[in-house]
């Protein structure tokens, strides 16, 4: 089972401007098979409360700053994202909420499945269970 990490992308400094950059398989563990996007939040909302049963994800703040909340099982991770040039890998089988979105922020995800509702565990007692076998 791997962990959740904070994977640092590639970074071509610019005087034009800056450029980051994601591969599939070389900086992240997966291949992108969707990507979405959350903006738009207002103040003080959060988004996710839920794990998936078999998608693996990749968070990246493209714009202004957010939590991540993640929870393996038996502890809470907390990751604040405010940078284009790194993510937050979250592997399958984590509870994961995010929170604290900035004015403007800009929540990029990118995931190996097609999106199935049949995929969520949308109860924190049942992802435990899950999670204890
Ligand atoms: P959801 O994953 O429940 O977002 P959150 O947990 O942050 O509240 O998705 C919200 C809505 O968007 C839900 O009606 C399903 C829809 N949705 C898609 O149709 N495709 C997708 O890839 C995602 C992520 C959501």
């Amino acid at each position: 089972m791997q962990a959740p990490e904070i994977i640092e992308l590639p970074k071509f400094l610019d005087d034009r401007g800056n450029l980051s950059v994601i591969e599939n398989q070389k900086n992240i563990p997966f291949d992108i098979e969707r990507t979405y996007w959350i903006y738009d939040v207002p103040g003080g909302e959060k988004r996710g409360g839920h794990a998936y049963t078999n998608a693996q994800e990749f968070i990246v703040a493209i714009s202004g700053s957010f939590d991540v909340v993640l929870h393996d099982g038996e502890k809470e991770l907390r990751y604040h994202l405010n940078r284009s040039y790194y993510g937050l890998y979250v592997p399958k089988m984590t509870w994961r909420e995010l929170e604290n979105f900035s004015t403007n922020s800009l929540a990029l995800i990118l995931t190996d499945h097609k999106y199935a509702d049949t995929d969520y565990i949308q109860e924190f007692d049942d992802f435990i269970k899950v999670k204890n076998g």
